[in-house]
């Protein structure tokens, strides 16, 4: 069995995707903001390319059970109801809801991961629970890879380290993992930082760059391990929680 860590969609190759488990990462924001849509009651959330497709698709709902979401360049999209930031994904916001999802890395990483077995979407709000579909995956001997979102093409720290996270919990007292160099480099990240997210996200440039356009208060609900214990699954161009009638 053995990890790997991709640290952007461009490392995406069939090799390391074809008939293993995925999990994409884009601690900040776009997959804290989909488990926290879901833990929230959204009925699913719809990952799209471009806003003109959020807009296109949103005509097909009537307008009570749908919420148009996403970010440019980190801003809420001009005439959407919701932005990227998961404090957005209240209860109230989103119960019972299909949320239509544009973001600039986030949800173009998933759309590019082609042919995995499953797909998770992983954060740092969810890490429990979806260290347990990897953990599942990893004991029946099914490969692994780790997909960063990371920044306009570039690695992004707080992918990498949380990334590094999840392979050191999947890892843990179990035999034979071999581990990819992205995701041993990775485990080193995640030891520096440990439960320091707060000092992750400072050296972090989309860190700071959040920081300084007024979403300091995303960095905190980013960095509450465990908040959301849901696991996001991506599957027929949607996402929605894996749940009793849905278990692998
Ligand atoms: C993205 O998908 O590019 C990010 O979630 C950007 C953001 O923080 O809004």
């Amino acid at each position: 069995m053995r990890i790997d860590v991709l640290f952007g969609p461009s490392m995406l190759a069939p090799a390391t995707v074809t008939g293993r488990v995925v999990a994409v990462i884009d601690v900040l924001r776009a997959s804290t903001t989909i488990a926290t849509a879901l833990a929230n009651g959204a009925r699913k959330v719809v990952p799209l390319e471009s806003a003109d497709a959020v807009i296109t698709r949103a005509k097909q709902f009537e307008s009570a059970d749908v919420r148009t979401a996403g970010e440019r360049k980190m801003q809420p999209i001009p005439g959407f109801d919701l932005g990227n930031s998961p404090r957005e994904m209240t209860r109230e916001a989103v119960d019972g809801k299909t949320v239509l999802f544009t973001t600039t890395n986030g949800t173009a990483t998933l759309l590019a991961v082609q042919g995995a077995r499953d797909v998770a979407i992983a954060s740092y709000v969810n890490v429990a629970a979806v260290t347990s579909l990897l953990r599942t995956a990893a004991r029946g001997g099914t490969d692994i890879t780790i997909v960063c979102a990371g920044r306009d093409r570039q690695l992004a720290l707080e992918d990498a380290a949380c990334a590094g996270r999840y392979v050191r919990l999947v890892t843990k007292q179990l035999d034979g993992a071999e581990l990819g160099d992205g995701a041993f480099a990775c485990t080193v990240l995640d030891r520096r930082y440990g439960d320091r997210l707060d000092k992750l996200f400072a050296d972090s440039e989309h860190g700071r760059a959040l920081a300084g356009a007024g979403f300091g208060d995303d960095l905190v609900a980013c960095g509450a391990v465990n908040a959301h214990p849901v696991i996001p699954i991506y599957q027929d161009r949607q996402i929605t929680l894996l749940g009793p009638d849905r278990e692998r």
